[in-house]
């Protein structure tokens, strides 16, 4: 019986099989290109002599983006200094080296769910066909494995949607009769550019088993023996691309442009920047905001960041981080508040919320809150209206009453609570205070009346 992945294949491939495109090493000496295109060595912009000053403290204290690198973004989520160990969805940018990688790289590339891809970081899937020409290459939208005791179900029987075997989901119905079930070998494609530069389509893996055509069409269900067990974990191993991967029916490679993580010279559709706002270009970003449990960046960090990422020459394929930013030049420089990540104006929704969002979602959040107190996900305005664990003499706000609320006490860091002072710094000290203007907005807003709406 023929029924394997064939991982050899990919080895082929990878190897580049029939060795037309062999790696030679340069002979003689390499030759110095004059011409080459200038990505911009250090003095060659012209500095900002404007007035804002919060363009002048930027282009002080962030004049490149080495500087960008190290002071803001190695802060904000260092994931080696496991402030981000809750959280898979962090891409490595902890040297200037992984920075400068993420420019034009592929982003959600692990995500914590498949809910939190972003459809913009969705890649062209792979495609699967049947033995017969009939059924022609069908991109894949999505699969899955459902782990679980083996059934052996009749030819006739219709398996549940959620039978433990290989279940692949497509955008079109599959052209196989619906009624029963065909025995055949499944075929996974994926698209490769040859030495020629033509597109081909090569054959990665196959799996021989009996399949089923589940709900409306889409739906492929393969049976999965015990015996056929290790092929399907092969399957997995090989890493199958999956084009509708966040399964909400969109294939985002297919409906709209693809974003990188960080775009050069577009720094509205950069995924790092859209993860840092929770949105891009008005859309709604899945996934919590970055960073998280951590110190978020101030205007003047992203001001140098948008500055840095529009300077950056699309056309390029290396860039020097050491070139200055040129903040002379940047669109961003003439209204950086606008880039402000929490928001103006002190009422819950606009600014206090976005704070804790923001500064204590990372521990307070997710399905195992830090001290049971969840202030990331819908509903903390009504939970914040509970007593604290800690002091249950406490609320953790009362309206009007800055200095009967645990939650502003915590914050406040006065001695009379219980632990720590919010938040939690595990890179730093211990704890720290948030920002002044903060802790300023907090307390108004509980001075106020600590109202929902307004
Ligand atoms: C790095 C993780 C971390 C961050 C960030 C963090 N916290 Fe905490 N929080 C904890 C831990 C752990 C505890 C329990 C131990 C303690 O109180 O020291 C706690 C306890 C609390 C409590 C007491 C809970 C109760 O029921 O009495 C409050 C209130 C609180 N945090 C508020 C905040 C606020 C507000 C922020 C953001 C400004 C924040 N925390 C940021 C980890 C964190």
């Amino acid at each position: 019986m023929m029924r394997s992945t064939t991982a050899s294949v990919i080895a082929a491939l990878l190897l580049g099989c029939g060795g037309s495109n062999v790696y030679k090493e340069p002979e003689g000496p390499i030759p110095f290109e004059p011409t080459r295109p200038d990505v911009g060595s250090p003095g060659t912009v012209t500095p900002y002599t404007g007035s804002d000053p919060v363009v002048l403290e930027a282009q002080m204290k962030l004049p490149t983006g080495v500087d960008l690198q190290r002071k803001v973004i190695l802060r904000t989520c260092g994931p080696t200094n496991g402030v981000c160990h809750n959280q898979k969805e962090y891409p490595d940018l902890h040297t200037t080296g992984t920075f400068a990688d993420a420019i034009n790289a592929p982003c959600n590339l692990q995500p914590g769910t498949y809910e939190s891809v972003y459809d913009r970081c969705e890649r062209v899937g792979d495609s699967f066909n049947f033995g017969d020409k009939s059924f022609p290459a069908m991109e894949l939208g999505w699969y899955e494995v459902i782990v679980g005791a083996f059934v052996e179900y009749e030819d006739d029987d219709i398996p549940p949607v959620d039978a433990a075997g290989l279940h692949l989901h497509f955008k079109d119905p599959v052209p196989l009769d619906r009624s029963r079930a065909t025995w055949g070998t499944g075929t996974f494609l994926r698209k490769f550019v040859n030495a020629q530069g033509q597109v081909e389509n090569l054959s990665f893996a196959n799996y021989n088993t009996r399949w089923w055509v589940l709900e409306d069409g889409r739906h492929l269900y393969g049976e999965v023996h015990d015996y056929q067990a290790e092929d399907v974990e092969e399957l997995q191993k090989v890493g199958i691309i999956q084009g509708d991967w966040n399964r909400n029916g969109h294939f985002g490679a297919r409906e709209n442009k693809g974003v990188p993580l960080l775009n050069p010279g577009k720094p509205e559709e950069s995924y790092l920047v859209a993860r840092l706002r929770g949105h891009m270009q008005g859309e709604p970003i899945p996934g919590t905001r970055m960073p998280l449990a951590n110190q978020p960046p101030s205007v003047t960090d992203m001001l140098a960041l948008m500055c840095w990422l529009e300077g950056l020459d699309s056309n390029a394929t290396s860039w020097n981080l050491a070139s200055p930013i040129n903040y002379a030049g940047c669109s961003y420089s003439a209204n950086p508040q606008a880039l402000n990540l929490v928001g103006a104006g002190v009422t819950w929704r606009e600014r206090v919320w976005p704070i804790l969002k923001s500064s204590c979602g990372g521990c307070h959040g997710g399905t195992n809150p830090q001290a049971g107190l969840d202030l990331l996900s819908d509903g903390a305005w009504t939970r914040l209206r509970g007593v604290s664990t800690q002091n249950s003499t406490l609320k953790y706000i009362d309206a009007g009453r800055p200095e009967k609320s645990y939650l502003w006490l915590k914050l406040a860091g006065d001695g009379s609570t219980i632990g720590s002072r919010m938040p939690l710094d595990p890179l730093g000290s211990g704890s720290r205070s948030l920002p002044a203007d903060q802790l300023d907005s907090i307390q108004t807003w509980i001075l106020a009346g600590a109202l929902e709406d307004g």
